[in-house]
């Protein structure tokens, strides 16, 4: 795709991605970049990919040359609008909370990174998103890329394992010998979730449905449960740390199953304090963020082999409606990502 201005900002559109092809942008004019714009909130419709200004990184924020983006359940409440109260009157608005690519531009207050680093960065729900080719991070939102990785690969990293650590390290504060329960243990979260667990030295009981039992084991999961043929509750008992990602029931019934002093930590639903007193046990309910220290945790965890992101699916930018519909099934293996840029030559 050629813009008429003389800005040209896509050569083309394969099958595997949207191939960037940049021109010398006459003097004066401002650069576009193609990205998913959100106008107003909706169903598939409303993911519209646009020719928009690209963004300009402010004294403490990089630029991000975009390769990859990963799609997270809360990208389709966001478009969906159900977020609207707590993200403000911001449409329109780009989606995606997080992405990995090479820093093009870094401002005047930046130390850590300069132009030609390969990033990663988690976004928070007020920024503009990486469904695009470029987007601006924060430093204190950034960490180097884990070498080994592609960048899909890291793409699926910065959102979905920062939860996992925020609610299993930083709140839960798991440690070697203790045995956490992990529902979805085969989502975006929950995958992440059993491999920090198994490195901190945990035990590690899973549960997901019949398709994800090997998955599950795979991923580390000392004991694995088909939560539609097995009641978990028969199956695990005095554990340390719940770590819920499904809520309501699975939540409800998870009380009994924590030992005394222990502790339940959910990503989706509210704990219910009086429940909680009652089993003599904590709980807590975290929203993540982005927290540039845990990110580089991860790409140490990462290069040390402790953890492999799973990337089950890697759809071009122009398929965005497809990994949102997927997305939205709640039944997604690993990570869904989004292609925006051809992987650089190693
Ligand atoms: N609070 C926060 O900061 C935060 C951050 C990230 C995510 N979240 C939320 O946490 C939830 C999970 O996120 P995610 O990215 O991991 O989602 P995801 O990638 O869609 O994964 C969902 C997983 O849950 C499993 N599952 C579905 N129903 C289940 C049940 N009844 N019992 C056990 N497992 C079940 C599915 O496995 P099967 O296909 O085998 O059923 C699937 O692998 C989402 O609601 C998301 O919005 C919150």
């Amino acid at each position: 795709m050629r813009i008429s201005n003389g800005v040209a900002v896509l050569c083309g559109l394969t099958t595997l991605a949207i191939l960037p092809c940049f021109a010398a942008i006459p003097s004066g004019e401002k650069p576009t970049m193609k990205a998913v714009v959100i106008h107003a909130y909706g169903g598939l419709e409303v993911l519209k990919l646009e020719d928009v200004p690209q963004p300009e990184p402010k004294e403490d924020e990089i630029l991000i040359r975009v390769i990859a983006a990963s799609v997270n359940p809360v990208d389709a409440a966001i478009r969906q609008g159900y977020l609207a109260q707590i993200i403000g009157d911001k449409l329109p608005l780009i989606p995606g909370m997080d992405a990995a690519g090479v820093v093009e531009k870094t401002g005047a207050k930046i130390g850590k990174f300069k132009a030609g680093d390969p990033v990663y960065a988690f976004f928070t729900l007020a920024s503009e998103g990486g469904y695009a080719q470029f987007v601006v991070a924060k430093e204190s939102e950034a960490a180097l890329k884990p070498k080994a990785l592609s960048y899909a690969q890291a793409a699926a990293v910065p959102a979905a394992a920062s939860t996992a650590w925020q609610a299993l390290i930083e709140t839960a504060k798991l440690s070697a010998g203790q045995t956490v329960l992990i529902h979805g243990g085969s989502g975006g979260v929950g995958h992440f979730a059993i491999q920090i667990a198994k490195a901190r030295g945990a035990k590690v009981i899973a549960t997901a449905s019949a398709t994800n039992q090997d998955f599950l084991k795979k991923l580390g999961a000392d004991q694995a449960i088909d939560y539609r043929k097995a009641k978990f509750e028969d199956v695990a008992r005095d554990v340390d740390v719940v770590l819920d990602t499904v809520g309501e029931d699975t939540l409800k019934r998870s009380y009994g199953v924590v030992k005394k002093g222990g502790m339940i930590v959910s990503i989706v639903d509210d704990p219910d304090q009086a429940t909680l007193d009652a089993h003599g046990i904590r709980g807590a309910s975290i929203r993540s963020s982005p927290k540039a220290n845990v990110l580089e945790e991860l790409t140490r965890l990462i290069e040390a082999k402790k953890i492999t992101p799973i990337v089950s699916q890697v759809l071009p930018l122009s398929e965005v409606a497809k990994a949102h519909e997927q997305i939205a099934t709640h039944h997604t293996r690993g990570k869904i990502v989004l292609q925006v840029a051809d992987e650089p030559k190693r």
